[in-house]
């Protein structure tokens, strides 16, 4: 049994993803990186898989012992399979994929291109298939797995700009009910999360000049009026413990839904001068 450090008096403390195996993509920087670092803390070996491989290999250095890079384009199914086949030869198992990683492209539909909008199909929609794919086997031979897609607030409901981005947010719920139909008899659970907030990187190319994005995501979750007094990284940190849940064996019962992490944003909206308002 693996132990994540001592407690006062020389007691270990359990971690809730001991001995399991993970693969979370996109995990260079950002959300991606805060779920590795979480399930490393969590006595998870993690394999942390991304196109930016001098990045993702040194968050999984600073990680330590129980992390690992893995070079991966989750638009190759080629090398979908020889990471799983690596992480199989070299761990015996995959019991966790985080499909997480996607790109974002900003721009009113009537400007949107076809390349555009199948680039970011190709990575956020493809991308998670490929990965359920590539992972299903293993997991059927380990007796089961859990595989988390990171969706969006943007699944959950529509905003101007991101027509190609909901598209694939909203289709990844719908492969993800299929998936969970399906893989479901062999003990293997299906589910998303869908956070409000993510990495400043990914914005940022779309922000006006001057705006810094990681001060203005926290003031994007306004139902929970202490959201905006708490820092992205913290805000970010809640996305990744959404993840843990779904990839740990508390969720057992859960397969084939959404978990919700937006601070209210689709609750509804509060009209001013009504009951109950601020
Ligand atoms: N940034 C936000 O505001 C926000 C909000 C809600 C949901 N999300 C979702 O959170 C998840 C994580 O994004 P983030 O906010 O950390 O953004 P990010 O841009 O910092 O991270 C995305 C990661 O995916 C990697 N990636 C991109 N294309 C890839 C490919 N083809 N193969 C492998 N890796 C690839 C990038 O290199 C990067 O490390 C995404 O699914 C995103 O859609 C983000």
């Amino acid at each position: 049994m693996l132990a994540i450090g001592d407690c006062a008096g020389g007691e270990t403390k359990m971690g809730r993803l001991d001995g399991k195996v993970a693969i979370v993509t996109g995990a260079a920087r950002g959300t991606g990186a805060s779920i590795a670092r979480l399930f490393a803390e969590e006595g998870a070996r993690v394999v942390l898989a991304d196109v930016l491989e001098d990045l993702g290999a040194s968050v999984a250095r600073e990680i330590g012992a129980s992390a690992h890079f893995a070079a991966l384009d989750v638009t190759s199914e080629a090398a979908w399979q020889q990471v799983v086949a690596d992480v199989v030869a070299r761990f015996g198992r995959v019991d966790v994929l985080v499909n997480n990683a996607a790109v974002l492209h900003v721009a009113a539909i009537v400007d949107t291109s076809a390349e555009d909008f199948l680039r970011v199909v190709r990575v956020n929609q493809l991308g998670p298939l490929l990965g359920i794919k590539a992972v299903a086997a293993a997991m059927r031979e380990g007796g089961g797995g859990s595989i988390v897609t990171v969706a969006s607030v943007d699944a959950l409901r529509g905003q101007n700009g991101v027509g190609a981005y909901a598209s694939t947010k909203w289709a990844v719920r719908g492969l993800t009910r299929v998936a969970a139909l399906e893989l479901g008899r062999f003990g293997i659970r299906v589910n998303t999360v869908c956070p409000e907030a993510g990495s400043a990187f990914m914005i940022a190319p779309y922000a006006p000049p001057g705006v810094d994005i990681a001060q203005v995501i926290p003031h994007m979750q306004p139902t929970l009026a202490y959201q905006k007094t708490r820092a992205l990284d913290e805000l970010i940190r809640d996305v990744a413990y959404a993840v843990l849940y779904l990839a740990s064996d508390e969720s057992r019962s859960c397969t084939g839904s959404d978990l919700v992490c937006e601070g209210g944003n689709i609750a509804g909206r509060i009209v001013k001068g009504m009951p109950g308002a601020r």
